[in-house]
């Protein structure tokens, strides 16, 4: 008789340790957090802004830059089948742009200036009027759209090496041919439809960046499976060494060396802000 009591008791216990910790705990601290919106979108913006700029300049310098010397050829024409070329800066950040409209992250990447090559790339609107500020204290701007409901950045987009001027100085379409190294050539425009994100949507943001990197770039390296004579080595030299391109994982973990401590230190901030 004790020892069923015993049990009695023992078996009492687990059900009660079960009901609370099952059916009546709060959810973890865990779930708790991961839903909570941490991040302001502007410093996801800032982030994004850092990853872009460095992969673009990156991608211009040793890709463009060094590739032309090696006789590589960059063309507006490049996704066409019959073009045997790469994209150049700005298509690659059109594809990245077309990549992320594609997902179900609601975010817009647009790179615009009031010189164009190409006329739509002229801002207009609050944009325009946001962009002469930024020519003015060469600051970037944060601001809420009403008309698209959305929250927007604006960064400067510098001409950061040669071939950026050497090139648009010399377009035909270009609507100013007076272009010098570190002017302010546009500016690199993202609109996002909330205020703040939580861990979990600013990761994707990244992650959805990375993607249409690694998607167009990968896009432009396809072109030299047709063709097999004349090709450059795809593999982990760069045009800065011979007739080689990277393939996506060496210029992804170039990028992510540089880009890197930036990042870093703009969680950290967010974290030293936050206590
Ligand atoms: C080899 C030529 C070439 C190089 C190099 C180049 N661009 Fe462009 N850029 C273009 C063309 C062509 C367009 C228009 C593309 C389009 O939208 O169809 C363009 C578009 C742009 C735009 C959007 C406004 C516009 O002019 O239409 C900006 C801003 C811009 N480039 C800045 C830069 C910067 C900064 C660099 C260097 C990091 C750079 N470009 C390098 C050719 C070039």
């Amino acid at each position: 008789m004790k020892l069923n009591y015993r049990l009695i008791i023992v078996l009492g216990i687990f059900i009660a340790l079960f009901i609370y910790l099952f059916i009546t705990a709060p959810p973890s601290l865990e779930s708790d957090l991961s839903v909570k919106k941490r991040f302001a979108i502007n410093d996801i913006f800032k982030q994004l802004a850092a990853e872009n700029d460095v992969t673009r300049t990156l991608y211009t310098k040793a890709i463009v830059g060094a590739g032309l010397k090696q006789g590589l050829k960059f063309d507006e024409n490049w996704a066409m089948d019959d073009v045997h070329a790469g994209p150049l800066p700005a298509l690659l950040l059109r594809g990245i742009s077309n990549s992320m409209s594609h997902s179900d992250i609601a975010i817009d990447l647009f790179l615009g200036s009031d010189f164009p090559i190409e006329s739509s790339n002229k801002f207009k609107g609050i944009q325009a009027e946001k962009f002469e500020e930024i020519r003015l204290d060469k600051q970037a701007k944060f601001f809420y759209d009403e008309v698209s409901d959305k929250y927007i950045a604006m960064f400067p987009d510098y001409a950061s090496a040669m071939p950026c001027v050497t090139c648009h100085n010399n377009h035909k379409k270009s609507a100013k041919n007076d272009w010098e190294l570190n002017d302010i050539m546009g500016a690199t425009t993202w609109a996002y439809p909330k205020d703040s994100l939580s861990t979990d949507e600013a990761l994707k943001l990244l992650a959805e960046y990375r993607k249409g990197v690694k998607k167009t770039y990968e896009e432009y390296l396809k072109k030299f499976d047709i063709q097999t004579t004349g090709n450059p080595q795809i593999g982990d030299k760069w045009p800065s060494q011979g007739f080689f391109l990277p393939n996506y994982q060496t210029f992804s973990d170039s990028v992510g060396k540089l880009v890197s401590p930036v990042i870093l230190a703009q969680y950290l901030k967010i974290v030293d802000d936050k206590k």
